[in-house]
């Protein structure tokens, strides 16, 4: 009997012609695993490509109530983001990716994966560290690093296999799509001083007129989203309803030149309006709810968490560790964000919580002002008290 591989199938051209090759090549039986992380590809088409194309079996895994629990919601409460920018919609799937195959592996008893990486991106890092992580005795294949094979190339290949691949339109561009946003790569992106044209745009095509304007209100429990004006709904339900109304404002636009681990620096464009206007409005509840040392402790936390997601660092210690730090964090963060929406862009414009820490009558420059000005004198001496001792000393650093 003929060893197995369980792939990681996405229905394009480069896992599709993979099924061959990995079969001509290592003489195995390939089982295709389909794993929807929300991207809106049809499974149904791609299972039967599947088939149609050599696998000896196709699997469809729905993994998209995984994917909001225990990686979209840690991103809220993290305010994840890379480089201060990249909400990891594309980084974050992947470890789950990697739990499915594995787990699909090791239910197979299949000997090896493979995944359609290349050579150039983190996601081989991300793949290939969890893969070992999780199941160190598992070989990994990787097509389309080994076979480094162009796309003009990989049509031929699929033509001359008899392969029925719909590749009429040859899209210049590499997408990558779920649940939490849109990456988009190569073409005339590539070059980072053109303007990336208007048709790239799937999320945040704009609708709206540049004078409109509209007014949401988001409402948190312990740092997750449960309601959006006052209407509780499953929370794959707010982001697919935010995603709608901020795309159509052409909210969540990002435009980048990021550091990739393997040291190339590549431009990507990102779609995430629900991940910038949650992660936005969910800070500024924090900013409300929580003291300042945690506020600015956490900032360092996200960061590093941030990378070690890029990184493909998911399986490991110290992101478990990070992680329990922003889940006790959050207990809080309850409470309610008014964000008004506008042509290409949001600001938060209200707050209000039950643990809001805002006190208006030590705030106030106004007559109800209980504020006693004595404290602030004293405060000061002491704080200052080793610059003045310093002073004293003739020691200034100026
Ligand atoms: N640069 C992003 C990351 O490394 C996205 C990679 C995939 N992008 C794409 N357009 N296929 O997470």
């Amino acid at each position: 009997m003929k060893e197995k591989v369980v792939l990681a199938y996405s229905g394009g051209l480069d896992t599709s012609i993979s099924i061959n090759w990995i079969k001509e090549k290592y003489n195995m039986d390939v089982i295709a695993a389909l794993i929807d992380c929300g991207q809106p590809d049809d499974f149904e088409d791609a299972y039967r490509r599947a088939l149609d194309l050599g696998a000896c079996k196709a699997i469809i895994i729905d993994a998209k109530e995984e994917f909001i629990k225990d990686y979209i919601f840690p991103s809220i409460k993290a305010n994840l983001k890379y480089e201060k920018n990249y909400p990891l919609a594309t980084a974050i799937a992947r470890p789950l990716i990697v739990k499915k195959l594995v787990e699909e592996a090791n239910k197979e008893g299949a000997k090896a994966v493979a995944h359609g990486c290349t050579a150039k991106g983190n996601d081989q890092v991300r793949f290939d560290v969890g893969i070992r992580s999780l199941n160190p005795e598992l070989k990994i294949i990787a097509p389309q690093r080994e076979w480094n094979i162009p796309r003009d190339k990989a049509i031929e290949y699929a033509k001359k296999h008899n392969m029925k691949i719909n590749v009429t339109k040859k899209s210049p561009f590499s997408i990558d799509e779920n649940l939490w946003g849109r990456s988009i790569e190569c073409g005339i992106l590539e070059d980072p001083w053109e303007e990336p044209p208007e048709d790239i745009f799937k999320w945040t095509k704009i609708t709206k007129n540049q004078n409109e304007f509209e007014y949401i209100e988001i409402e948190f429990e312990g740092g997750i989203p449960v309601a959006v004006d006052g209407e509780k709904m499953h929370p794959a339900r707010i982001i697919e309803k935010i995603n709608k109304i901020a795309g159509s404002f052409g909210i969540g636009r990002i435009d980048m030149v990021e550091n990739r681990l393997i040291g190339i620096k590549s431009r990507e464009i990102y779609e995430s309006p629900a991940a910038v206007l949650l992660m936005e409005a969910h800070k500024q509840l924090e900013a409300l709810v929580l003291d300042r040392e945690l506020v600015h402790y956490k900032y360092l936390i996200e960061e590093k968490m941030a990378e070690m997601v890029y990184y493909g660092l998911w399986f490991t210690p110290l992101r478990v560790c990070l992680e329990s730090f922003i889940t006790e964090s959050q207990k809080y963060v309850s409470g309610i964000i008014k964000v008004k929406l506008g042509y290409k862009n949001f600001s938060v414009v209200g707050r209000k919580s039950k643990y809001s820490l805002y006190d208006k009558e030590l705030a106030t420059y106004d007559k109800e002002d209980i504020f006693d000005p004595k404290y602030s004198e004293n405060f000061i001496k002491i704080w200052g008290y080793p610059y003045e001792l310093l002073g004293k000393k003739g020691r200034i650093n100026e």
